[in-house]
């Protein structure tokens, strides 16, 4: 894949030329000059603890073990497979993605191989040198604790259940918007499962809160605010929308404002941890989600934006932030812009 820069890139402040500097003219030499102490990145989702905050999204270079393990070395802090279901799909025609100036418009339709070729692929990657998540969706509480179980069996560290997919028929949102039915999913997996369970949830609810609180009601580990917004692009020559699905669910750059309110919002409602996610392409981005209430962040869009090495980018521009600010430690600021 090629991956192009974009203009957003250069909003990244470069830190203060001025700061932990004091003492130069003190001590020329290098060695005498007072050592700056490395901010402490770690951070924890209940019993998961990351060595940075950044996490690979669902759908992004997760589907095989290849993949996966590139992906592992990637210097993210945990990574989440592609959604898993129960027999495999292909997924919708092409074209299953799009770009727009400010995200991209995405309908794959949940391609997938299916639970028992992946969890073969699940087995020649373990251990993973971070927490390896697997995302699962499925129509019915029965098919999400089978599909969990088997992962579980298979070394998934943790899962995440995908009841927001924008646009997939009898799946995602269309389960995860209804509060009855999210909170018989959630139960039927943690009561299960012994590995934590994360609940995606979708932006297109018309009160995403409620479905957190639900979620934390049938004891999820932490919540994973947002998916992808639908949307649409008309290609003007043949008049018709560009995606096969016609809609598509949006990403990027553009639906941050919207993932830092649902994070907001949702921070002061529930005890668990919340992972942010949505347009975070740089570590200012990151720590506004952080502030908002996350404990740890997805990055998705931004990988097509500025390569894979955007996990390690954006930990070091987080680390760069927080050492300019005096800040020691990643939890300090989280959920600082809170009432
Ligand atoms: C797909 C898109 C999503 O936003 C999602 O949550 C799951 C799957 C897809 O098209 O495959």
């Amino acid at each position: 894949m090629d991956y192009k820069p974009y203009f957003w890139f250069s909003r990244e402040k470069p830190p203060s030329p001025h700061h932990n500097h004091r003492h130069t003219d003190l001590y020329p030499i290098s060695r005498y000059r007072p050592q700056e102490t490395m901010a402490d990145l770690t951070t924890t989702l209940g019993p998961l603890t990351l060595k940075n905050p950044t996490i690979l999204a669902s759908g992004i270079m997760g589907e095989d073990a290849g993949s996966i393990r590139r992906m592992t070395k990637s210097g993210a802090g945990a990574i989440v497979t592609k959604s898993i279901g129960l027999t495999p799909r292909d997924g919708y025609p092409n074209p299953t993605i799009t770009e727009t100036p400010h995200g991209l418009l995405n309908a794959m339709g949940l391609p997938n191989p299916g639970i028992d070729h992946f969890t073969t692929e699940l087995d020649t990657l373990h251990p993973t040198t971070v927490p390896l998540i697997a995302s699962i969706y499925g129509k019915d509480p029965d098919e999400f604790r089978t599909l969990a179980h088997k992962m579980e069996r298979h070394h998934a560290d943790a899962l995440e259940l995908n009841l927001s997919c924008p646009h997939a028929k009898s799946y995602g949102m269309e389960v995860g918007m209804d509060l009855q039915i999210l909170a018989e999913i959630t139960t039927a997996v943690t009561s299960t499962v012994h590995i934590p369970v994360f609940v995606k949830l979708s932006p297109n609810a018309p009160d995403i809160v409620t479905l957190a609180r639900a979620a934390q009601d049938a004891h999820a580990t932490g919540i994973v605010a947002i998916n992808t917004l639908r949307g649409m692009s008309i290609d003007l020559d043949i008049r018709k929308p560009i995606l096969a699905n016609r809609i598509g669910g949006y990403s990027g750059p553009a639906i941050k404002p919207i993932g830092i309110r649902c994070v907001y919002e949702i921070a002061q409602h529930v005890t668990i941890p919340i992972i942010g996610v949505g347009g975070i392409t740089t570590g200012t981005d990151a720590i506004e989600y952080l502030m908002a209430g996350a404990s740890a962040v997805q990055i998705g869009t931004a990988v097509y934006l500025r390569g894979p090495t955007v996990f390690s980018q954006i930990t070091k521009e987080i680390s760069t932030w927080l050492t300019t600010h005096h800040i020691q430690r990643l939890t300090d600021i989280r959920g600082a812009a809170l009432p």
